[in-house]
């Protein structure tokens, strides 16, 4: 019997990201000495505190059911979180845990989305905001981020793009993958287009928020706007600012109605997270804000080494990232070309694909992201593995010749 599978997976690719790492462990199955610069995982231990406490909390015998929304002490130090970080007052009826940010994201859009509803999504964006939606019935509406603007959206563009039939606009930022950070006057004139489209819910994940470079800061736009607070849907987590990415938190501050709407489903596809989970995420959380500072300076100064040496390869072009860990270099004029292993580069994903299987360094293609022709390169990786891989892409675009 072949399996029924629904419809709704029909337009479900497997995200690129996953894709080109599975590519990249099968080579080095075969024995290739592969750099992979694919996934946005952390290459730091989780916090001793987390560890700690989720230990702790399974000795104390923790492990029974936990409530859907999260644990008292976890939506009490979400909430001491925002107060600190964001100058935002929440009350627990605002928060929700969820298995990671994904799941706050999918939660949102499952709780919210009728099939046709239009989700605003500013390219480059993450992977999964037009997937989730798209499994949800909604429709992604792409919107261009121009590199000349530092990849933020225009609020004009926002603004023409709003239908009747849009339900979210997505704000990702700092940004996955371009590092960039919207300013307070970019977060004042969408707030101004917002004001004027009373049915559109504003989803802001800011899971990058403490990786921001140059001495810049994260703004939120609850902070800025704090009158469309029945409409901002704020996703976190501890997965990127605190390497624990394996731990499955993420959380939610919304509106009322929403969260326990997101609460609703929840409870019926996964229930509560992890109990020992959430006791590690208390513990991080209120931890010791020096580590994250560590890993923040460890990614600025391994930006400015990969951009140094991705500027100075003829034919990139690199904006110099914000915040977060990624480098988004532009590889417009090296499109058309023949790699040294004779293919001919007709777009990102053949460059990215061409650039593994002869320069053994996986990486991302823009068109993954919704943004061509780039290329998403990961700086959570070694000093060491980062000037390598930045060696073998300058010798790799050297070999390519006109078509
Ligand atoms: C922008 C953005 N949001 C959310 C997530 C998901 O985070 P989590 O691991 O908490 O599900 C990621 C992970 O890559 C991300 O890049």
């Amino acid at each position: 019997m072949t399996v029924h599978i629904a419809s709704r997976l029909a337009t479900l690719p497997q995200p690129a990201t996953i894709a080109m790492a599975a590519r990249a462990r099968e080579l080095r199955a075969e024995g290739a000495d592969v750099i992979s610069l694919a996934l946005g995982q952390p290459d730091f231990p989780s916090p001793p505190e987390a560890i700690e406490a989720a230990y702790h909390s399974a000795q104390a015998g923790d492990t029974g059911y936990p409530p859907i929304p999260g644990q008292k002490a976890l939506i009490e130090a979400i909430i001491r979180k925002f107060r600190r970080d964001n100058a935002i007052e929440a009350t627990s009826d605002r928060i929700m845990v969820a298995n990671g940010g994904k799941q706050v994201i999918f939660n949102a859009f499952m709780a919210t989305l009728e099939i046709g509803d239009e989700v605003i999504v500013p390219a480059p964006y993450w992977v999964s905001y037009p997937l989730i939606a798209r499994m949800l019935g909604g429709v992604p509406v792409e919107i261009s981020c121009a590199e000349e603007d530092r990849f933020r959206p225009r609020a004009e563009v926002i603004k023409a793009a709003i239908t009747p039939k849009t339900r979210w606009i997505v704000l990702n930022f700092p940004n996955n993958p371009t590092g960039a950070i919207l300013e307070k006057e970019d977060l004042e004139a969408i707030a101004g287009v917002l004001r004027e489209a009373p049915h559109v819910l504003v989803m802001c994940d800011e899971i990058y928020e403490h990786l921001t470079f140059d001495g810049r800061r994260h703004l939120s736009l609850l902070s800025v706007a704090p009158d469309l607070a029945d409409r901002i849907l704020i996703v976190n987590g501890v997965a990127k600012a605190y390497a624990m990415t394996g731990w499955r938190v993420g959380f939610a501050c919304g509106p009322k109605t929403l969260i326990s709407a997101m609460v609703a489903v929840q409870g019926n596809v996964t229930s509560g997270v992890c109990t020992l989970a959430q006791a590690g995420s208390v513990a991080a959380l209120d931890g010791d804000f020096s580590r994250i500072e560590v890993m923040r300076q460890t990614y600025e100064t391994r930006r400015n080494r990969v951009v140094a040496v991705l500027r100075a390869i003829a034919g990139v072009t690199c904006e110099m990232p914000e915040g977060a860990f990624y480098a988004y270099p532009g590889i417009a004029s090296l499109i058309g070309g023949v790699s040294g292993g004779g293919r001919v580069l007709t777009d990102d994903v053949a460059f990215a694909e061409a650039l593994l299987d002869e320069a053994h360094v996986a990486t991302v293609p823009g068109s993954a992201f919704g943004y061509s022709p780039y290329l998403r390169l990961s700086c959570a990786a070694s000093d060491a593995q980062l000037d390598e891989a930045c060696e073998r892409i300058s010798r790799f675009v050297e070999k390519i010749r006109p078509a």
